[in-house]
């Protein structure tokens, strides 16, 4: 019964759909009506501002880091399922919310949160990383996609070492979904048309 509730959980807290919840409740806007029609913290900030963008980027990394850290409740302290597993099923919610026609956001987020609940110096690593390349690019979802391939090779170099397979599984399959999910701002970049943000 705690097996089955863990992964509910898992799922349903990744489904809180917060771009679309904050941008309804106090902008009267559907976020995925406007701009690049996702579902996520950059779209967020693009169509409602810094502040909303701001909230729903710290809920949605949230997500995952509450999913990940949900065996540290007693009641679930027996739990079999790793936390990368209730890690992963929060990404799947962000991507799949049951809460908004399962139509969520591109996972960088969700995931980030992830990392940040189970190895958090990989977490630091790719903030500075995100930062830097967003400087250099201006643009999230190259930003976002560069991060992926960083945290891949990191996470490589921490397998070698400790043995941990299960960090880099994530990564692999987590990397594999981010690319899916950009599959149309990758044919914008390659176009020279992806929108590029002016506050860095
Ligand atoms: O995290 C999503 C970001 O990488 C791209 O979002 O709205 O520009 O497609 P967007």
């Amino acid at each position: 019964m705690e097996t089955v509730m863990i992964i509910l959980i898992a799922y349903l807290l990744g489904s809180i759909p917060s771009g679309l919840w904050i941008g309804k409740w106090f902008y009267k806007t559907d976020i995925r009506q406007h701009g690049s029609g996702n579902l996520g913290g950059t779209n967020t900030f693009r169509v409602l501002g810094k502040t909303a963008g701001l909230i729903v980027t710290i809920i949605d990394i949230l997500k995952g880091t509450a999913a990940t850290l949900l065996p540290l409740i007693p009641f679930f302290a027996d739990s079999p399922v790793h936390p990368l597993i209730l890690g992963s099923l929060a990404v799947i919610g962000h991507m799949y919310p049951i809460f908004a026609g399962f139509r969520g956001g591109k996972a960088v987020a969700t995931s980030g949160g992830v990392v940040l609940g189970y190895h958090w110096p990989l977490f630091l690593i790719l903030i500075i990383s995100f930062f830097i390349f967003l400087k250099i690019t201006k643009m999230v979802s190259l930003s976002s996609m560069i991060m992926t391939i960083i945290a891949t090779i990191y996470t490589i170099i921490y397998t070698i070492n400790t043995g941990d397979y299960s960090l880099l599984l994530l990564i692999l399959i987590v990397s594999i979904f981010i690319f899916y999910r950009h599959r149309e701002n990758i044919k914008r970049i390659k176009a020279g048309t992806e929108p590029k943000i002016k506050w860095i």
